[in-house]
């Protein structure tokens, strides 16, 4: 199969291959989705096969209105209301109690739960209300690698398994949305995104649970995706904590005397002899920059410079860097300089 790249103004085409049960990536403002029509069981089906996505874990749907979530769902809370009206369009992913066997289990991983994404990307909203169907909507790389933040990634990692790719240029926020899962007593972050914790109790007015306590409870990650590891290069990422002396780092790179990536903000970077053997990649000036950088430049690294081993800036996790720390640990293996 060729996979065509298709700019804004052809999204009728983009519309047509979902409506023929075909796989489309569309763009949102966190990473590029591998959309499906959500209420074909054959097309999500093709979905798990494209990315390599193990059968049990469920996909997020993607749609263009409340007025589509309503169709699968029990009923929205107070809360549900409030957080619609602040974050939608926007990168809060809600979990709801869906109607009995309102989505196949194809979707929703055999779960009586199914996670809602109203994301702001004008292209792909127009795509969902052309194609009149919500999208099932994973990020559009193949299991296990960084999410994509570029067309180019998605067509990588996808090229001849999917129909099209709508290009709409780099992502803005450059990590996935935070998941919430709505369904339960007290709302819990099951990923952290790009809308934090503070976030959303400032807008419901009471305790939000964040997904290290689900861990810690019951040992297992209650959003199934979170179990595997994900978002890994091929070199060996370490963490350099914020505590830690980047001269040490400098040093170390010097002794192993092989190549090695270093990604940093600026102001590190400058601070520091880097010995030959070293190539730096900025990851800007603070979480916002880091973020949107992170998934790129670990490809970027993959892709062209076949390094075994990077050293990535650890941050303290707290609003955005905490997104940026969860993914970073994950691409990391938990794995951090001090350890070397
Ligand atoms: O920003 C995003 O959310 C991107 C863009 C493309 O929209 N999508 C994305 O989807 O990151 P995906 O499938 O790569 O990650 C969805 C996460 C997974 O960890 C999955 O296990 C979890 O959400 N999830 C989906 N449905 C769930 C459910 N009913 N209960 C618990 N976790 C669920
Ligand atoms: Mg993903």
């Amino acid at each position: 199969m060729q996979t065509v790249m298709l700019t804004g103004s052809q999204l009728d085409q983009a519309a047509d291959f979902i409506k023929q049960g075909q796989l489309v990536a569309f763009p949102t403002e966190t990473v590029y989705g591998l959309g499906a029509d959500a209420t074909n069981e054959a097309a999500v089906k093709k979905v798990y096969q494209a990315k390599g996505r193990p059968s049990d874990n469920p996909l997020i749907v993607t749609v263009a209105s409340v007025l589509m979530v309503e169709k699968y769902v029990q009923s929205f809370s107070d809360d549900a209301k409030k957080l619609i009206k602040k974050f939608w369009p926007g990168s809060l992913t809600m979990i709801f109690k869906l109607k009995p066997n309102a989505l196949s289990k194809t979707v929703t991983g055999g779960l009586d739960t199914a996670a809602f994404r109203f994301p702001n990307n004008q292209l792909t909203l127009n795509l969902i209300t052309k194609a009149g169907v919500p999208l099932v909507g994973p990020s559009a790389n193949t299991s296990g690698k960084p999410s994509p933040t570029t067309a180019q990634h998605v067509y990588h990692d996808l090229n001849g398994k999917i129909a099209a790719i709508v290009d709409d240029g780099p992502t803005t926020v450059g990590v996935e949305s935070t998941v919430l899962d709505m369904s339960t007593e007290m709302p819990a972050i099951l990923r952290p995104g790009a809308v934090t914790k503070e976030d959303i109790e400032a807008v419901i007015h009471r305790t939000v649970m964040d997904e290290r306590h689900h861990v810690g409870l019951n040992q297992t990650p209650k959003a199934p995706g979170m179990k595997y590891k994900h978002y890994a290069p091929d070199a060996q990422v370490y963490i350099v904590d914020p505590d830690d002396d980047w001269q040490a780092v400098a040093d170390w790179i010097k002794a192993y005397s092989k190549p090695v990536g270093v990604m940093a903000f600026d102001r590190v970077i400058q601070s520091v002899n880097w010995p030959e053997n070293t190539d730096v990649i900025s990851l800007g000036n603070d979480a916002q920059s880091a973020a949107h950088d992170l998934f790129a430049e670990l490809r970027d690294f993959d892709n062209h410079k076949q390094y075994q081993v990077i050293f990535a800036q650890g941050l303290k996790p707290v609003g955005l860097a905490e997104a940026y720390m969860n993914r970073l640990n994950k691409s990391a293996g938990q794995m951090h300089f001090k350890q070397l």
